[in-house]
């Protein structure tokens, strides 16, 4: 049994312009020790699914309808003690800002301390081991004098290993990482990917990894979902999907990256730019940006299952059978 499942999430705003649909029959799941990648461009809905998982949705926000089923608990039945006993214990969250889960006015020891204590009983010395191993974990060098520092004494990078380590230090069966890195640069990116993918496979922590960068999540994710306008276009492998695409959006985002030979000549773009919520086309959403597209894309693509792989797409780049 996968460790979370999700299964044909719809998550809805409630805005005075109408219903607007963020997320659309969203699927996946993640077993344990493994790492889920969700990219797509900016406003496809990839916040807006952590936030579904984590129950922090905001009104006018509120899931429509799924499943989101994690230890074979139905999470939406859950009430708001039970999401105390999850949030940081079970589950935690590593948002792009590390402020979202740090306290300005006191000292990282502290507060990571603090965060330990809530849910495990500890003693002070004890405490004080885990918070330093967990700081070690995330590359953190002399941990002991680090612990006595504040947020603002720490640079931006430095802060957001923090966060990191406070979202590890109840060993949480999920971590759901929300553009953690995009702030940083990349050899501080490089480091900290590397020391959460070790983490992964050491201590079978599953993890979501959010980004809008699909180069960052080559080697990093095992398997990938591609959103588009709140959907799932595609998921699979991430070898397989980056290797083959089968979704015309995938091989857009591919076909836009950087490669050796580019620098200075012009980079592909998708053509257009992806469309409000409020106002998407009746069919395949990404119709009007897509080469591909013919008569029949005016009606919505089923998700069509191809071995372990996904797509949602009347004409994929691979003939059905040749996967
Ligand atoms: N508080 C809100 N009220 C209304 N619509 C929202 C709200 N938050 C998100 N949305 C809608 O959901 C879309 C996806 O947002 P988000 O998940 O944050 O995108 P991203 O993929 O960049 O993380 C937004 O473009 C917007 O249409
Ligand atoms: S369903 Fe049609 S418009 Fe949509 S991605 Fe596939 S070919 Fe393009
Ligand atoms: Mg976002």
């Amino acid at each position: 049994m996968a460790l979370i499942e999700v299964n044909k999430l719809v998550t809805e705003f409630h805005t005075r312009a109408g219903v607007i649909r963020a997320l659309d029959q969203v699927s996946f799941s993640i077993e344990r020790g493994r790492v889920l990648g969700i990219v797509g461009e900016s406003g496809s809905g990839k916040s807006v699914t952590a936030f579904s998982l984590m129950n922090l949705l905001d009104a006018p926000g509120r899931i429509a309808a799924g499943d989101i089923i994690f230890r074979g608990e139905d999470l939406r039945q859950a009430d708001a003690a039970r999401w105390r006993e999850l949030r940081g214990n079970r589950i935690a969250m590593v948002f792009q800002d590390p402020m979202m889960s740090l306290n300005p006015v006191m000292r990282i020891g502290a507060q990571l301390g603090e965060t330990l204590a809530l849910h495990q009983r500890l003693d002070r010395q004890q405490i004080n081991q885990r918070v330093i191993a967990a700081l070690r974990q995330v590359g953190i060098a002399a941990p002991e004098q680090r612990m006595r520092a504040y947020p603002h004494e720490m640079s931006g990078g430095m802060r957001q290993r923090v966060a990191i380590a406070n979202a590890i230090l109840n060993r949480p069966d999920l971590i759901i990482a929300d553009e953690p890195t995009t702030a940083l640069d990349v050899t501080i990116q490089a480091q900290i990917l590397y020391q959460m993918k070790r983490l992964a496979r050491d201590s079978g922590t599953a993890m979501m990894w959010i980004t809008h960068d699909i180069s960052l999540i080559k080697d990093l994710a095992d398997d990938l979902c591609v959103m588009y306008a709140g959907r799932v276009v595609e998921r699979g492998p991430v070898s397989e999907v980056l290797a083959q695409p089968l979704h015309p959006y995938t091989r857009g985002l591919l076909d836009a990256l950087p490669h050796a030979g580019s620098r200075g000549s012009r980079l592909y773009a998708i053509p257009g730019a992806a469309p409000p919520l409020h106002a998407l086309p009746a069919g395949c959403a990404f119709a009007p940006r897509c080469g591909r597209a013919e008569a029949a894309c005016a009606a919505p693509p089923p998700v069509v299952r191809l071995g372990h792989r996904e797509h949602r797409c009347f004409y994929p780049l691979i003939p059905v059978g040749t996967v």
